[in-house]
């Protein structure tokens, strides 16, 4: 049974007794000390200090998760397709090297990620040196701002644009700079102007784009990437490369210094919750993440698991049909309820909901209500849309069938 800890101990956890809520009432399993030992006399022992930085930041985090929402609700969702994961799961061959892998995890995982590494530098023809194997592209900008910024340091971004970036550079003690969206497009030539007006270190782009599902063909990256300002270092974060159309990704430059290629096994690949991505780069600055990162973040299974996913692309191809049919269900079910879909280059498709955020809150609030996990764009005019994942038939049956009565609730309220 779980026991309750005594106030006057609560008093005694470093974080003075509150829990990141404000909640001093904390249940936990075992006493972390021997409670007889605290004295009513005893003055409260202080919090340790944290760094100036830490103490100073919000305690916000990036997303809420479904599992959060549902433990919140008290009911499990009956679609999940919120997050662009890829609901036709991994490779059969990658779960079961993973399997393999699993009964051998009391060994460390190879430090250098060799094979997995020297895979990946084949597929893309590259070397070896020029990539970095890690634990997904959310852990690879932590690692990017604090290879590339000092405290205080300005980073541009697209308001509205991935989140998790924009939390890493705070948690650096980085400055944010926002250009807009135009056309639900990010702006190549407006983050250019605006990191030129601040001398900024570093300018995250994502091609294709989430939340809009939206990109650019590699021409134009191309023209972005060879007018970056001197010394600022591109994020390209292209998480959904797999699902973009040809003549979207501009040809790999492992000479330039100042572009990070971001790539991840989450989403085609269906790997999402074992954590792997990898950066492409020139071989210096490739080199120089060595010195930063958690050298045994990734698991044996994550490394097997990438391995055997990588080897088997006629599994990538049927999962790229499935997606493309799916976005076409999804784009089909919008057009039944009289909205619109925007062109996507992802696994999910923005839905514009053809009113307002207000509206468009109603709507997913309705959603989520009917138990359909579902996102969507914070920041106007985003923030017209909701985000779907591109599910499995089952999925998409749930939000067809869930989507008019959806509506009918928003337009009512
Ligand atoms: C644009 C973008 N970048 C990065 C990620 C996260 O990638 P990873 O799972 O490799 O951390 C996501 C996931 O939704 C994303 O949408």
């Amino acid at each position: 049974m779980p026991k309750r800890l005594p106030d006057r101990a609560a008093r005694r956890r470093p974080d003075g007794g509150l829990s990141r809520s404000g909640c001093t009432d904390m249940t936990i399993g075992q006493p972390a000390f021997h409670v007889s030992e605290v004295s009513p006399l005893q003055p409260p022992v202080p919090a340790p200090r944290q760094s100036a930085l830490c103490a100073d930041l919000p305690s916000t985090v990036p997303f809420v998760g479904p599992e959060a929402q549902q433990r919140a609700r008290g009911r499990p969702f009956r679609a999940r397709i919120g997050a662009n994961e890829c609901a036709f799961g991994p490779s059969p061959r990658a779960v079961a090297a993973m399997a393999t892998a699993a009964a051998e995890s009391w060994m460390y995982g190879d430090p250098e990620n060799h094979d997995l590494k020297a895979a990946i530098a084949a597929h893309h023809r590259v070397a070896p040196g020029n990539v970095m194997v890690g634990e997904g592209i959310d852990g690879f900008f932590g690692y990017a701002v604090r290879l590339f910024l000092d405290p205080g340091d300005t980073v541009v971004t697209s308001r509205g644009a991935y989140p998790t970036f924009n939390f890493h550079v705070t948690g650096y003690g980085g400055q944010l700079q926002f250009a807009a969206y135009e056309q639900d497009r990010e702006n190549p030539p407006a983050l250019l102007d605006l990191a030129r007006a601040h001398s900024a270190r570093m300018i995250y782009f994502a091609n294709p784009d989430n939340p809009m599902g939206s990109w650019w063909p590699a021409t134009e990256v191309q023209t972005f990437i060879d007018r970056l300002p001197p010394g600022v270092v591109l994020c390209l974060d292209e998480a959904y490369s797999d699902f973009a159309p040809p003549g979207t990704l501009p040809a790999l430059d492992v000479e330039n210094r100042q572009v990070l290629r971001l790539r991840t096994f989450s989403k085609a690949y269906g790997l999402a919750g074992a954590r792997i991505g990898y950066i492409i780069g020139e071989s210096s600055v490739i080199r120089s993440f060595d010195k930063i990162r958690n050298h045994f973040g990734m698991t044996r299974m994550a490394q097997a698991g990438a391995l055997a996913a990588l080897a088997d692309q006629a599994h990538l191809s049927e999962v790229l049909g499935s997606v493309a049919a799916a976005r076409a269900e999804i784009g089909a079910i919008a057009t039944a309820n009289g909205l619109a879909a925007l062109p996507s280059a992802t696994n999910f498709v923005a839905i514009d909901c053809g009113r307002d955020g207000a509206f468009a809150r109603r709507v997913l609030a309705a959603l989520i209500a009917r138990d359909i996990f579902v996102r969507m764009p914070g920041v106007v005019p985003l923030d017209r849309c909701i985000r779907v994942s591109a599910g499995v038939p089952a999925d998409l049956a749930v939000f067809a069938e869930a989507l008019p009565e959806a509506l009918a609730e928003a337009r009512r309220d």
